[in-house]
């Protein structure tokens, strides 16, 4: 059975989507889906988020769908029991890491310091989130990160765009990138479903060139 990183690892992009009405939530993973990803990750910045997960998962079984901005242990466990299979946080949060490890929760932590790779690795943990990418040095933290932990790997995530996405994924460090570039705000609550999928399919094009 293929677990959900190496899921992760085969589809490269994970679309961030933050969802402030719940009727928005069919039409942009249908239009993700047009586009060649079935893929989503519904962010804890609304009220609703984990309602949204709860409609994604009963709408789209067979989706990758994970929850992010998961600051606490209750959000983990929320998302996890509305149908979310893996667990994004900003920032390493041993709390919430530990409380995921400990229940058998895919959690993919963010971090940008070598200190928090180390706790992560401590733990196990040698997939992780790199976030602000692009604030925190982009490939340049990534290229130096890779001498003292070549065994980490990052998904890329703050600041990536199709202008940046090939470079970031072209890097063997790099498992993922993930983005709300082709899910913006804007596009979701102006019905722009036609853009998102074209978006999507632009990533998908672009991890094809890989
Ligand atoms: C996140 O939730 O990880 C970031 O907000 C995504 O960053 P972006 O909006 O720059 O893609």
């Amino acid at each position: 059975m293929v677990n959900t990183i190496e899921k992760i690892s085969r589809i490269k992009v994970i679309p961030i989507i933050t969802i402030h009405q719940l009727k928005n939530v069919v039409p942009t993973i249908q239009a993700l889906i047009k586009g060649g990803l079935p893929v989503a990750e519904i962010t804890f910045r609304t009220e609703v988020a984990g309602e949204a997960i709860r409609i994604a998962a009963r709408e789209f079984p067979n989706i990758l769908l994970g929850a992010g901005t998961i600051l606490t242990p209750d959000q983990a466990d929320q998302a996890a029991a509305n149908g979310a299979t893996f667990m994004v946080t900003p920032g390493f949060n041993p709390r919430v890491v530990d409380h995921c490890l400990n229940n058998n929760i895919t959690i993919i932590p963010g971090l940008n310091t070598p200190t928090h790779i180390e706790q992560a690795l401590e733990r196990g943990i040698t997939h992780v989130k790199f976030f602000p990418a692009e604030a925190s040095g982009g490939i340049s933290f990534i290229n130096a990160i890779a001498g003292p932990f070549g065994i980490i790997r990052f998904m890329a995530t703050g600041g990536i765009n199709d202008s940046n996405l090939k470079q970031y994924l072209s890097n063997p460090c790099i498992f993922a990138c993930g983005g709300s570039w082709m899910v913006k705000n804007d596009l979701i609550e102006n019905d722009r479903y036609e853009e998102i999928t074209r978006l999507a399919k632009e990533a998908v094009r672009m991890v094809n060139e890989l």
